[in-house]
């Protein structure tokens, strides 16, 4: 990862360790060096109100003095079959790449953050800002990602999945995480000129919008959230998310993911 990616993954060791359910698929030289790598891992996918089963893909890669060898093509078939055998319903990745999955049943879901103005907002409640250099905050972050989380949303949402949230957290130093006490749950957001950007929500129950606004303390013109917004009591316009990557589904019926959706930014791999 380090290598191919210039990402250290050895920062979750600060936040309790890599998922326990990561299944690398890899090939190695007669040194022992890994020289092509792809990793599944489980997570549960809320999906128009129902837990779905699914595996994630990441960690995809092969050094390039290995590459058009056919090492990725068996590596993927490895993967897929495996997680096929295991009963997982749907397979999830995020790529740059798409044409490389499409023969595997793999297929690009249009993603949509969601804008508006901001509701009526009646000051209440107040926030605390996090911080992941403490380890208070990393343990109240961690209590509430593995244990205590109801999805963000009914319409898609990963559910369990609490490793790349603290670690998109890590990464990403514009992202704030405010923990609103009132509701025992964690906003992940950012604010840029106007805007207010919606990232996700950890908690035992999601508010509404317009607590989060007053509880954080935002009074500006637009609003962005980059999820289904359905349990928000708001109702921003689907707007197309412009990105460099593609989300990509395998194993959903075309007719499954009517409405416009977004996997939320901090749940990305
Ligand atoms: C992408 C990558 C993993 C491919 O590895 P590789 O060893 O060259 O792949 P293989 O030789 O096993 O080829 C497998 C198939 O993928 C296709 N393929 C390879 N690179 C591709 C690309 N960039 N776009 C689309 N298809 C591609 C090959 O044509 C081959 O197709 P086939 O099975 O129909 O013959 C490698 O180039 C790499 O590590 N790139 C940098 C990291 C990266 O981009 N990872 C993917 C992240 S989603």
């Amino acid at each position: 990862m380090h290598d191919t990616f210039d990402i250290d993954v050895g920062i979750q060791d600060r936040f309790g360790g890599p998922d326990p359910t990561s299944m690398p698929f890899g090939y190695f030289d007669a040194d022992g060096t890994c020289i092509a790598n792809f990793s599944a891992f489980s997570m549960s996918v809320i999906i128009e109100g129902r837990p779905v089963k699914a595996a994630g893909f990441q960690s995809g890669a092969v050094r390039p003095q290995w590459r058009g060898r056919g090492l990725y093509r068996d590596l993927m078939n490895r993967a897929f079959s495996r997680c096929d055998a295991q009963g997982f319903e749907l397979g999830l990745l995020l790529t740059d790449k798409p044409a490389l999955y499409e023969p595997y049943g793999f297929r690009v879901v249009p993603q949509h953050k969601f804008v508006g103005s901001p509701p009526p907002i009646q000051p209440w409640t107040s926030a605390r800002r996090l911080s992941l250099e403490n380890a208070d905050d990393i343990d109240l972050l961690k209590n509430l990602l593995f244990l205590n989380r109801v999805p963000v949303s009914e319409r898609f949402a990963v559910a369990s999945q609490a490793e790349m949230f603290l670690l998109n957290s890590f990464f990403d130093g514009d992202v704030r995480l405010d923990y609103l006490e009132a509701f025992d749950a964690v906003a992940a957001w950012k604010e840029d000129a106007g805007t207010v950007q919606l990232l996700d929500i950890a908690g035992r129950a999601i508010p509404l919008l317009g607590d989060i606004l007053a509880a954080l303390g935002v009074t500006h013109e637009d609003v962005e959230v980059c999820f289904p917004p359905d349990k928000l009591g708001w109702q921003g316009m689907p707007e197309v998310h412009a990105s460099g990557t593609s989300l990509m589904i395998r194993g959903l019926p075309a007719e499954s993911l009517v409405d416009p959706v977004m996997l939320s930014p901090m749940a990305e791999f």
